[in-house]
């Protein structure tokens, strides 16, 4: 049996019990070595961490030890779905022996970094909105952009994912550069790091203002809409914006 699950973007507590219970039942855990830092040792299990630029290797791996009867838990942050190792693990299905098609392979849902920011700033994600990952790692720059223009001048709020590395330190930058012509200069911008965390830092600032240092690989970044606005210390996007 192979489990892919979310941990979560951090806090334990966050966590679903269906996880828990899962990371508690399988004798190999497989994900990024620092996801798997999260989980509790427990004697016996052994635990296979790799660096996080191995996703395919990692999840036939993963499929090779389910395949020879052993019950396996493959570990991402978030939510498993989100930019993260469920599509990985399906990929590897489709490329692979047909016997992996036969697997008893289950899916348990995590909370992603997008809900965890929305949810300490209020309610930003209350009216039509995407996910992007910034990362032109496994798609063209140009795509990236395109999109990114297209989602900010159709009206959506965006949840930008994997804005910055140390190998893709420019990018955040130039996002936000096509994002100016395309948004009033007052939209919101929110950089959200390591959320849920103890090093967590939130800093919510306008399109005209955002500086991409404050984004590290860690971080979450809204772009609001045009419609997304602040009530004290909150921010939201109301349900009937246009
Ligand atoms: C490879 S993606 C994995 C996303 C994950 N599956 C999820 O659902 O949150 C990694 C990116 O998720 C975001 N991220 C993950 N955990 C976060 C957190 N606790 N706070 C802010 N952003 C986070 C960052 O944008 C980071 O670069």
């Amino acid at each position: 049996m192979l489990s892919i699950v979310g941990v979560g973007p951090g806090d334990p507590a966050l966590q679903t019990p269906q996880v828990t219970q899962a990371l508690a039942e399988a004798a190999h855990l497989v994900g990024y070595g620092p996801y798997l830092d999260r989980v509790p040792p427990r004697p016996g299990q052994q635990r296979h961490g790799s660096d996080n630029r191995v996703e395919l290797d990692r999840a036939r791996h993963a499929l090779a030890l389910a395949e020879a009867g052993e019950r396996v838990a493959v570990v991402s942050g978030g939510d498993p779905g989100v930019f993260a190792m469920a599509s990985a693990v399906f990929e590897a299905v489709e490329a692979g022996p047909a016997e992996w098609r036969d697997l008893d392979i289950r899916v348990l849902p995590g909370i992603s970094a997008m809900f965890a920011a929305a949810a300490r700033l209020g309610a930003p994600l209350g009216h039509d909105f995407c996910a992007l990952s910034l990362s032109d790692n496994l798609k063209p720059w140009d795509t990236v952009l395109g999109r990114l223009r297209a989602a900010a001048g159709a009206g959506f709020v965006i949840a930008l994912y994997n804005p910055t590395s140390r190998a893709r330190p420019w990018q955040l930058g130039a996002a936000l550069e096509a994002l100016r012509p395309i948004l009033p200069p007052h939209t919101a911008i929110v950089f959200a790091t390591a959320v849920t965390r103890p090093d967590e830092r939130i800093t919510v600032t306008t399109l005209a203002n955002a500086d991409p240092a404050l984004a590290d690989m860690r971080t979450l970044v809204l772009i609001g809409s045009a419609a997304t606005r602040a009530v004290g210390r909150w921010l939201y996007t109301p349900r009937s914006a246009a």
